[in-house]
């Protein structure tokens, strides 16, 4: 940014002098009309300025750069099957809008490679494709939510509620925590067949800041191997073993009506995203759209 700093001087009509010192413009012995002129395309430079930068902020650019999204303090449940590609979508939305995202699933693995209590008390519930016990995830989402809302960011809760009880719940906390902020729910369907291919080839980064996922069908990804993002060493989940890939689905076809039911009854609208054979591009151009 230069700054211009005018000076006027009396009895001198046409001799301007303009001196750069750093990043100050000095005009020095300008009449007054001059002066005035100079400030008026001053005043039309900067209010140019301040349209551009709040039109650039509605916009994701071309090349993908982080960009903070103008829109109402939103929470975004994405609310799909195992391998549906709710992380994925969350990742990008991360990425490209600055938006804040909480996986109930990664917060759980987290405590169990710490060894915390939680860690302890819910390892077989995640190891056998099971739910844990409603209070217990509750609990962990409503003192995140809070810690974050001061944010004022729109948050996305990957893989939360899952249960009717965890759906009123939310609701709950929002009305009494977070009232400032919109509840949308948004559902990714996608047929069963596509999923199974999806998480028997998933690989995710061992790095806990990183945590990226990624998928052997992509050129680059194999076992053992590096994550293009940090270069930390890409595993397979301990859930994705085909019998807990079962069970996780099981778990999910069993609470997915009750929950779409209870929302409907509760009077909220459920934003179905039809992502079948979109690859991860489309999928976040059709969430885009949406917003
Ligand atoms: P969680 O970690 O949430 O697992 P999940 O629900 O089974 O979902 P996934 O993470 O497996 O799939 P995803 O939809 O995120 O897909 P992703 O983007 O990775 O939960 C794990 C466990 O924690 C639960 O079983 C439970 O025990 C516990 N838990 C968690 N939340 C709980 C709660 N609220 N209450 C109680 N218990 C809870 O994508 C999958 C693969 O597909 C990747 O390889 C990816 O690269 C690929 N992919 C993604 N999008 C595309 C695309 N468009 N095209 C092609 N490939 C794609
Ligand atoms: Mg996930």
């Amino acid at each position: 940014m230069i700054l211009v700093l005018v000076v006027p001087e009396k009895n001198i009509k046409n001799v301007v002098a303009i001196k750069r010192k750093g990043n100050m413009l000095l005009i020095k012995n300008i009449s007054k009309i001059n002066m005035l002129i100079c400030l008026i395309l001053l005043t039309a430079l900067t209010s140019c300025k301040k349209n551009k930068d709040n039109e650039s902020k509605n916009k994701i650019d071309t090349k993908g750069n982080s960009m903070q999204k103008i829109q109402p303090k939103t929470i975004f449940s994405f609310f799909g099957a195992p391998g549906s590609g709710k992380g994925t979508l969350a990742e990008q939305a991360v990425e490209k809008f600055g938006f804040l995202s909480l996986s109930t699933g990664d917060l759980l693995r987290e405590n169990i490679s710490k060894g915390t209590q939680i860690g302890k008390k819910v390892k077989d519930f995640l190891d056998s494709g099971q739910l844990v016990p409603d209070e217990l995830v509750t609990d962990m989402v409503q003192n995140w939510l809070i810690e974050k809302k001061e944010t004022g960011k729109s948050i996305i809760l990957d893989g939360f509620p899952r249960t009717k009880e965890q759906t009123q719940n939310l609701i709950d906390i929002i009305n009494e925590n977070l009232p400032e902020y919109k509840l949308r729910v948004i559902a990714l369907d996608i047929p069963e067949e596509e999923i199974l291919a999806r998480l028997t080839g998933r690989r995710i980064c061992s790095n806990k800041e990183c945590k990226a996922v990624f998928n052997i069908s992509e050129p680059g990804i194999k076992d053992g191997g590096k994550c293009p993002k940090c270069g930390g060493t890409l595993i397979i989940r301990q859930d994705d073993k085909p019998e807990v890939i079962k069970d996780r689905f099981d778990v999910y076809k069993k609470n997915e009506t009750e929950i779409l039911d209870f929302y409907k009854s509760a009077g909220k609208n459920i934003e179905t995203l039809d992502i079948s054979k979109l690859n991860k591009e489309e999928v976040f151009d059709k969430f885009n759209n949406i917003l």
